[in-house]
């Protein structure tokens, strides 16, 4: 078994390098049916969107537009205030559709968090694409759009995913090794 450490955790390998290109290109193949003809603007969620984002736009073969986002940590005063602002954000949203790029899906809260936001600037559609998704965590209900590969309740890093901050450069994505 191939294990890496990061930070102070070890890892062990779990999803491949070719294997994520797969999924990557699965999800482009359906936007690319489902998407083309609306002018879409991708909102990539950073960080941990960014590798995933890099690899999905190009293999988008239609005319589309690319914006990043970030949601601000706690503004407010302490861990139970959950009031996080989408930052980053310079375009009209009006009349729009929008498809949100996130790496992971987890208990879909930052998601949801995100969509909120969007339907206040009056998004005509919003479509999510996420390359990860927990099933088993995911406690809220909205339909995410395009999945590309369903993972157990697990911790992973990688491909964009961090442990704390470390991480991110790893091509494959690897799960945590609990003691
Ligand atoms: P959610 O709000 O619970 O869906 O969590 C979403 C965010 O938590 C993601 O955008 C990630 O930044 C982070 N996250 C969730 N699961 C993992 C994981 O397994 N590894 C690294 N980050 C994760
Ligand atoms: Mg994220």
């Amino acid at each position: 078994m191939e294990t890496i450490k990061v930070h102070d955790k070890e890892f062990s390998k779990y999803i491949d390098a070719q294997k994520i290109d797969a999924a990557v290109t699965d999800v482009a193949n359906q936007i690319n049916r489902e998407m083309a003809d609306k002018n879409p603007l991708f909102l990539v969620v950073l960080n941990g969107a960014f590798m995933f984002a890099s690899d999905l736009l190009k293999k988008i073969t239609f005319p589309m537009e690319v914006s990043f986002v970030k949601l601000s940590s706690y503004v407010g005063t302490q861990t139970t205030s959950v009031v996080r602002e989408l930052i980053g954000l310079d375009e009209v949203l009006h009349d729009r559709t929008v498809i949100i790029v996130e790496d992971i899906i987890d208990t879909g809260i930052t998601m949801g968090v995100t969509m909120e936001k969007l339907k206040k600037l009056e998004a005509k559609e919003v479509k999510i694409a996420t390359l990860l998704y927990k099933p088993d965590a995911f406690k809220m209900n909205y339909e995410i759009d395009y999945i590309g590969i369903n993972i157990p309740n697990e911790f992973i890093v990688g491909y964009g995913l961090d442990y704390n901050g470390h991480g991110r450069n790893i091509p494959g994505i690897y799960k945590i090794i609990e003691p």
